[in-house]
């Protein structure tokens, strides 16, 4: 990985508390599915790798009995996780050298960070410390390609143009020891308003790689494009979705 793209794989820190507040979370439904493969295992252990302040993690203490380890190197990110699920245990590391022992869980889960991962390093570190049968989940929240309203204002505007602001792409996870790769969208809307979408736009890579000024000049181009729209006054729904890739360990 080039010096550039580590950088901005570490810059979600420096907004960690805007992270937590204006991100979307995950359906109940696609954490389901992710883990269906499971049924029926007693007490399974589940680690949420890049976990961030903790945004799929909340999914997964929904469900009963087991227990979920949350990993990330950043410390800003872990602060917030840990502020919100002070019972869960929260380790710094990365996905390239996870401080876990061989065969310790029956789940990875990765949300919003695959494509921020050394791939080839990452999986050989997924299957040691999967259990056999466990499950590799790879989970993406986007904006709905079929919905006009943020996609019409990022195709248009130069900077997320560049910057690739909504590609819907996911690289298959692709070890030798996983199984076939599924994959299911599931519908995740999203209340949220005008401020919340600009702070939530505010908190991509692309946002904090760019020049103050130009941030500032984007941020007020998106909400000048988002108050010209009726379908933005007061609170209302984004149409996001999440797509779940799911891969056993044979
Ligand atoms: C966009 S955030 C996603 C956080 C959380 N999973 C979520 O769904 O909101 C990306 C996270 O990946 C973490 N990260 C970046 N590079 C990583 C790596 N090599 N190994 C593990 N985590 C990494 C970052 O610190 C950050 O918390």
């Amino acid at each position: 990985m080039d010096d550039e793209r580590s950088r901005r794989s570490l810059s979600f820190g420096s907004v960690a508390a805007a992270y937590a507040a204006h991100r979307p979370g995950y359906p109940l439904a696609a954490v389901a599915w992710a883990l269906e493969p499971l049924t029926g295992r007693a007490a399974p252990q589940l680690l949420d790798l890049a976990a961030g302040t903790g945004k799929l993690t909340a999914a997964l203490l929904t469900r009963r009995g087991g227990s979920v380890t949350a990993v990330d190197p950043d410390r800003a990110m872990l602060a917030e996780l840990r502020a919100r699920h002070p019972t869960v245990r929260a380790v710094e590391g990365r996905a390239e050298a996870i401080p876990l022992p061989d065969a310790s869980v029956d789940a990875v889960l990765v949300g919003q960070a695959w494509h921020w991962f050394d791939t080839g390093r990452a999986e050989a570190e997924i299957v040691r410390v999967l259990r056999p049968g466990g499950v590799l989940a790879v989970v993406r929240n986007d904006e709905d390609p079929d919905a006009r309203l943020m996609n019409e204002f990022l195709d248009f505007d130069v900077l997320s143009a560049r910057e690739g602001g909504h590609d819907h792409g996911l690289t298959p996870p692709s070890h030798e020891v996983l199984g076939p790769v599924e994959q299911r969208r599931f519908a995740n809307p999203h209340r949220t308003d005008i401020d919340s979408t600009v702070a939530r736009v505010g908190t991509f890579s692309w946002m904090l790689a760019a020049r103050p000024a130009e941030r500032a000049a984007f941020e007020r181009r998106l909400r000048a494009y988002l108050a010209s729209r009726s379908e933005t006054s007061g609170a209302f729904t984004l149409p996001l979705v999440t797509t779940v890739l799911r891969a056993l360990r044979r």
